[in-house]
């Protein structure tokens, strides 16, 4: 009977355990949990979703003190366009928290950072540019670049002097969003060292729209396999989303995946970022307290518990402390949303705004319980304690049970 551990992900001369710890913002997959996978020898993500806020609760600075006090005067006006980033300080949160975790690894494995192209903050360009290149120059393993096409990404880093040997890599959820991210890049010489292609059954946003369930991973899987032979490109595929087991994570590797990237499995891990409290919902959730909807401002769909205090929430935009979801222009959807809520409902002390969700505030709170389909079988993987709550586990356990388990075997703690 095969386990993971029969396969090695190869990249140039290192050889590593093919499980990827899957990036999940904000400090959710936080260095703790991508050190233990780098250091059990196989890949962890940390994610570089604001990381100024990260920065403050991790390491004590002051970004975001910073940026209210010089944006104080905007808070009540709904004209965001003035609200922008200051890359110096960007340059430094994402030094801070990228050299970090470098210094702090251990092992042979390797630690990406999950850099997601719709945190536009206000100024795409030029931000995406100071993050992709203070990772780089921080030391990071490798790349994985996410939610969105990231048509331009990789002319960003072109000028790095670590844009050929660092690892990257782009998530994408079709054929053809990967045929047209190589189209665009064909003239920089430098083909992605990865691909991991997300199914509709992931966390986070998805790549889909909200006939998510007539896709299969499977299928994608199969036909970005096909083409990439067909086309003699050596990019590693790394399928996500569902693999829920060793034998799911097995049956991918056996038919020519190079990795898999898993990510809900270590949502109850003890190294995540989730608050305790938050990860026994995980573990209660059944299928039904499930849904995809539309609330986050990205446009893209989510998933995420039903029971998540950001569904509904009627707060005033916190443009002037986070504002990473306002496009070019300083508009983000929930401002939009919550204007109209206002203008509906005069003198009302509180609100409700039920079609978007103002994401920056409820990920920074933890607020938003975004997790992946099969969130409602976590309770199979730990055992229930005598007060009724379950028991958390360690990364390490999580990530040999994928690495050593056979056929749909689970090992409890
Ligand atoms: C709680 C949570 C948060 C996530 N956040 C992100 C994110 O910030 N960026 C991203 O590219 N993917 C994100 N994902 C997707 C994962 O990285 C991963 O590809 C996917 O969830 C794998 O499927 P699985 O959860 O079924 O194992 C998130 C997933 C979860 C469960």
């Amino acid at each position: 009977m095969k386990c993971v551990d029969d396969f090695r992900l190869r990249f140039g001369n290192r050889e590593l355990v093919p499980i990827v710890i899957g990036g999940m913002g904000v400090d959710i997959s936080t260095a703790e949990l991508a050190l233990e996978g780098a250091r059990l020898g196989g890949i962890g993500h940390i994610s570089d979703a604001m990381v100024p806020t990260v920065s403050d609760r991790r390491f004590q600075t002051q970004f975001v003190k910073e940026k209210v006090k010089l944006y104080k005067y905007n808070v009540a006006n709904s004209d965001k366009s003035a609200v922008k980033f200051d890359l110096g300080r960007l340059a430094e949160a994402t030094h801070n928290h990228v050299s970090r975790t470098m210094e702090a690894k251990r092992g042979e494995g390797l630690i990406f950072i999950n850099c997601m192209e719709k945190l536009t903050m206000n100024g795409p360009r030029e931000t995406l540019r100071v993050r992709l290149h203070s990772a780089l120059d921080a030391g990071i393993d490798g790349i994985t670049l996410s939610a969105g096409l990231h048509l331009g990404s990789f002319a960003l880093m072109a000028d790095h002097p670590r844009f050929r040997d660092a690892k990257l890599g782009i998530i994408v959820s079709s054929l053809r969003a990967l045929q047209v991210f190589l189209k665009r890049n064909a003239r920089l010489n430098r083909l992605p060292d990865f691909v991991v292609v997300e199914g509709p059954l992931a966390g986070g946003h998805l790549g889909f729209g909200m006939d998510w369930a007539a896709y299969d991973l499977r299928t994608i899987v199969t036909e970005i396999h096909d083409y990439l032979r067909a086309a003699k490109l050596d990019i590693a595929l790394i399928p996500a989303g569902g693999i829920f087991t060793g034998g799911d994570a097995v049956s991918y590797l056996d038919s020519g995946a190079a990795a898999v990237q898993v990510a809900t499995r270590f949502t109850v891990a003890r190294e995540c970022g989730l608050p305790d409290a938050v990860q026994q919902e995980y573990f209660k959730a059944s299928e039904a307290d499930i849904e995809v909807n539309t609330i986050s401002p990205t446009g893209y769909p989510m998933r995420m518990l039903k029971s998540s205090p950001a569904i509904g929430a009627g707060i005033r935009p916190n443009c002037e402390a986070y504002g990473y979801l306002l496009d070019g222009s300083g508009n983000c959807a929930y401002i939009k949303a919550y204007n109209r809520e206002v203008a509906a409902h005069p003198g009302a002390r509180k609100i409700s705004v039920k079609d978007k969700t103002c994401l920056c505030t409820a990920m920074r709170n933890f607020d938003c319980w975004t997790c992946g389909h099969y969130t409602y079988r976590l309770k199979d993987t730990s055992r229930r304690l005598a007060d009724g709550s379950y028991q958390l586990l360690s990364a390490e356990h999580v990530f040999r049970d994928y690495q050593f388990s056979t056929e749909q075997k689970i090992e409890l703690p």
